[in-house]
């Protein structure tokens, strides 16, 4: 394998990578396409596209969000779109490796969502799992009521003096005031 990892914001993207990553979106969940023009909230966020001999092969992103913990704020990296565009040949756990060491070199904490089909994989890429831990999170919507997400698992990566982990094992509440990512 030849792969490579290339890290750029969302608004660095070329046609080709948007293209794929709206394919892939939309094919797997439904999701409207994202473009340059017009609302483009991805511009923010930090995308990790891995090529292998110039064919992409997995992508995935990083998401600025605050969460609040005992109404302490902190600004985390909200892990979202993860993608093999070729399935079973190690792509997505190369990934998520990348991915794992990024966050770690900046001290933070990394929460991702997923289904319960898929956390066995995200074990053996190296993340924590709290099991059923989307139950935890509350969504503060734009009309300040409070918004319970859906079952599922979550994935995350702490290297911030266990603050997740700490409040994983009080089983404390998360508020965020960005919509489940
Ligand atoms: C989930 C996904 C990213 C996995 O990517 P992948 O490239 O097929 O995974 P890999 O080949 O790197 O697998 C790494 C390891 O995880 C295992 N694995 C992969 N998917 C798994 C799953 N759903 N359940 C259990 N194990 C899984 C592999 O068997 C492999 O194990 P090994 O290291 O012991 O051989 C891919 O299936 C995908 O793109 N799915 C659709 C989009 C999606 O659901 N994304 C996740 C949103 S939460």
């Amino acid at each position: 394998m030849d792969l490579q990892t290339s890290i750029k914001s969302g608004k660095e993207l070329t046609s080709e990578e948007l293209e794929v990553v709206n394919f892939w979106r939309e094919k797997e969940f439904n999701k409207e396409p994202w473009s340059h023009d017009g609302i483009n909230y991805f511009h923010r966020n930090l995308f990790f596209i891995v090529r292998d001999s110039e064919q992409i092969v997995s992508f995935g992103m990083l998401i600025p969000i605050d969460i609040f913990i005992d109404k302490q704020k902190y600004s985390i990296d909200g892990i979202a779109t993860i993608f093999s565009t070729i399935r079973g040949k190690g792509y997505g756990k190369y990934l998520m490796e990348r991915m794992k060491e990024y966050i770690i070199s900046r001290d933070k904490i990394a929460i991702g969502f997923c289904e319960n089909k898929n956390t066995e994989f995200y074990k053996k890429c190296g993340y924590g799992i709290w099991k059923n831990g989307i139950d935890n999170f509350i969504y503060i919507d734009e009309n300040n009521n409070e918004v319970k997400d859906e079952g599922g698992d979550t994935l995350y990566i702490d290297n911030s003096e266990q603050t997740l982990e700490n409040a994983i094992q009080s089983d404390k509440l998360i508020y965020h005031y960005f919509p489940h990512w």
